[in-house]
């Protein structure tokens, strides 16, 4: 029998260097990846995050299953205040930070949105409460009026938008006069630059920024045995390649990026001037 082995990530590599094709995928993407994983209730979708020493974290038992992806919207979400504030988080994903934060940093509001509406219905069911609620929207035309937000959080997802400096000026658009962006992400070596260039143009003020690469290897390390466990129950065979990269074990691609400074990872707090 003749074995057609079909090289996956160099086709899907080609496919993302066609702009417009983008952000088409990831609408088939996340949505194809939530009926998968909501039978598991995957709740955070990040690379998560661990401090050497560990980060010293109360956490209720219900949240300890997600500790090291908490840690890392904590880590992000502490680098402002935001009790009493209205918070929008784009991209939420399905909701595990929107929920963690939303109970433990007591903002007046909190508002989760992301492009995939299967992900949206299953984060409204998934974490009813008082003071968060989710929609479907873009990032590139977040569908709220000016000034609306006291901080806005993006958790490891901009590298997916096709124009991000359209969304870091629609950021800028929905913050209020001195509130805050809290903000996380990782590039490859070959997008440094434009990621270097297009925060400085930003029309916001930098206020913090570190690199957390380090920390979020020691993250993807604690996740991996889950991750490795929900790829070989949730992905067909010849999807199980794409899945190890895209959850970033061991042997993945950005597992060893991040290794070895080909891929970085950082964590950023900006303000808009009053
Ligand atoms: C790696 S996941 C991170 C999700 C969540 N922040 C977390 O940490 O669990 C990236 C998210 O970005 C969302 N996304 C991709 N493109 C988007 C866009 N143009 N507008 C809004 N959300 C988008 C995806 O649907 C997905 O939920």
């Amino acid at each position: 029998m003749t074995v057609i082995v079909i090289p996956i990530m160099p086709i899907i590599d080609r496919l993302f260097s066609i702009q417009p094709l983008r952000k088409a995928i990831w609408k088939l993407w996340y949505p194809f990846l939530t009926r998968r994983l909501r039978k598991d209730d995957v709740l955070f979708l990040n690379y998560a995050f661990e401090t050497e020493p560990p980060m010293v974290l109360q956490l209720s038992p219900e949240d300890e299953l997600n500790r090291p992806s908490i840690q890392l919207y904590h880590h992000v979400a502490t680098q402002a205040v935001l009790k009493g504030k209205k918070v929008l988080e784009v991209s939420c994903g399905h909701g595990g930070g929107a929920s963690y934060l939303s109970r433990t940093l007591h903002p007046a509001s909190y508002t989760g949105l992301d492009l995939n509406g299967t992900g949206v219905r299953f984060c409204q069911k998934r974490h009813a409460r008082a003071g968060l609620t989710f929609l479907q929207g873009d990032a590139e035309r977040l569908p709220f009026p000016s000034g609306a937000f006291g901080a806005v959080i993006n958790v490891e997802a901009s590298h997916c938008y096709p124009d991000f400096p359209q969304f870091l000026r629609e950021v800028e658009r929905v913050l209020q006069p001195g509130g805050t962006f809290l903000y996380a992400d990782f590039r490859f070596r070959d997008g440094f630059d434009a990621w270097e260039r297009d925060l400085a143009d930003a029309p916001l003020s930098l206020f913090s920024q570190s690199d957390i690469s380090a920390d979020v290897l020691r993250g993807m390390d604690l996740n991996s045995a889950r991750s490795l466990d929900l790829i070989h129950r949730t992905l067909p065979s010849f999807l199980q390649g794409l899945g190890r990269d895209f959850a970033g074990v061991e042997g993945s691609r950005l597992y060893e990026g991040l290794k070895s400074g080909e891929v970085s990872y950082r964590s950023f707090c900006f303000t808009k001037m009053s």
